[in-house]
């Protein structure tokens, strides 16, 4: 796709992963549609972009935000929706208060669905449009310490999948992008101390953006970020047997470095 013809509904656009995003769409001459829920960094980022930007704010995990986001993306000429935001959720899951994997249920999984569901008739009307999930390597490699988060982000790909296959025949492409751990606020001192502890690498905001960028250009359906991450994925596919084993050996890590709550 070319990305100065784009005008792209960026959820989660305040956040480490959203905000460079959205600065390098911006600069491949993309027009952004940023969304959040703080009104103040919201107006902040669109101030840094410059003219021919706007900005909605709309809780995605309630129907008045959905409405709100899908009004202002049919005003603003929508052919591009990045369903970025999302929300944590390291601990294991027996101390995990219900109210905690709703909210990461509903954030990571049900949101992004309820917006594409809810934007879709404008897509299709489109000549060329995309629907870009940010999913995980958790969504493919399910980790001890974060049930939830990983039930959310494999529902998010087999989403993604079965709406690819759905759409094929229409104008509106469907991308699942799978980064491995980027250093953003959404990981928690607890979460930084496990991935160091098991000498899990991340990566930048900058570098992921630069790959998701790079993926709506080329159009991909699916994409890992990162290796061995990339690698771990496609055995848990066709062996998951070994990542039993293998997380087995990691397993007193993760509930040492796991919240009480
Ligand atoms: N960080 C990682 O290690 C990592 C790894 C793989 C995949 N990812 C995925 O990358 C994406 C971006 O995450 P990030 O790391 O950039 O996280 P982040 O810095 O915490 O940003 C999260 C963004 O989501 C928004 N958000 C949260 N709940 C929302 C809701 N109910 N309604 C609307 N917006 C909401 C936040 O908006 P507010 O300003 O309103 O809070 C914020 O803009 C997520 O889908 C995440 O799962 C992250």
């Amino acid at each position: 796709m070319q990305l100065n013809h784009a005008r792209i509904l960026l959820t989660g656009s305040t956040g480490g992963l959203g905000r460079a995003l959205a600065l390098q769409l911006a600069q491949a001459g993309a027009g952004l549609l940023l969304a959040g829920r703080d009104a103040a960094r919201l107006a902040a980022l669109n101030a840094d972009l410059g003219a021919g930007h706007s900005s909605v704010r709309a809780d995605l995990t309630r129907p008045e935000g959905v409405a709100a986001a899908l009004g202002a993306a049919r005003d603003f000429g929508v052919n591009v929706l990045i369903n970025n935001a999302g929300i944590g959720g390291f601990g294991l899951f027996d101390r995990q208060g219900w109210p905690t994997v709703a909210q990461v249920l509903d954030t990571n999984l049900e949101a992004p669905m309820r917006l594409t569901h809810a934007l879709l008739p404008l897509l299709r009307e489109r000549p060329e449009a995309a629907i870009v999930n940010i999913g995980s390597t958790f969504g493919s490699l399910p980790f001890a310490g974060f049930a939830a988060y990983s039930a959310a982000k494999a529902g998010l790909r087999g989403f993604s999948q079965a709406l690819r296959r759905e759409l094929a025949d229409t104008p509106v492409a469907v991308i699942h992008l799978s980064p491995r751990a980027i250093d953003t606020p959404l990981n928690t001192d607890a979460v930084n101390a496990l991935n160091r502890a098991l000498k899990n690498r991340s990566d930048s905001a900058e570098v992921v953006a630069r790959q998701v960028v790079a993926a709506l250009r080329r159009g991909d359906g699916e994409r890992h970020f990162g290796f061995p991450e990339r690698l771990f994925a496609w055995l848990n596919g066709v062996a998951p047997g070994l990542i039993d084993r293998g997380l087995a050996g990691k397993l007193a890590i993760i509930k040492q470095h796991a919240p009480n709550r």
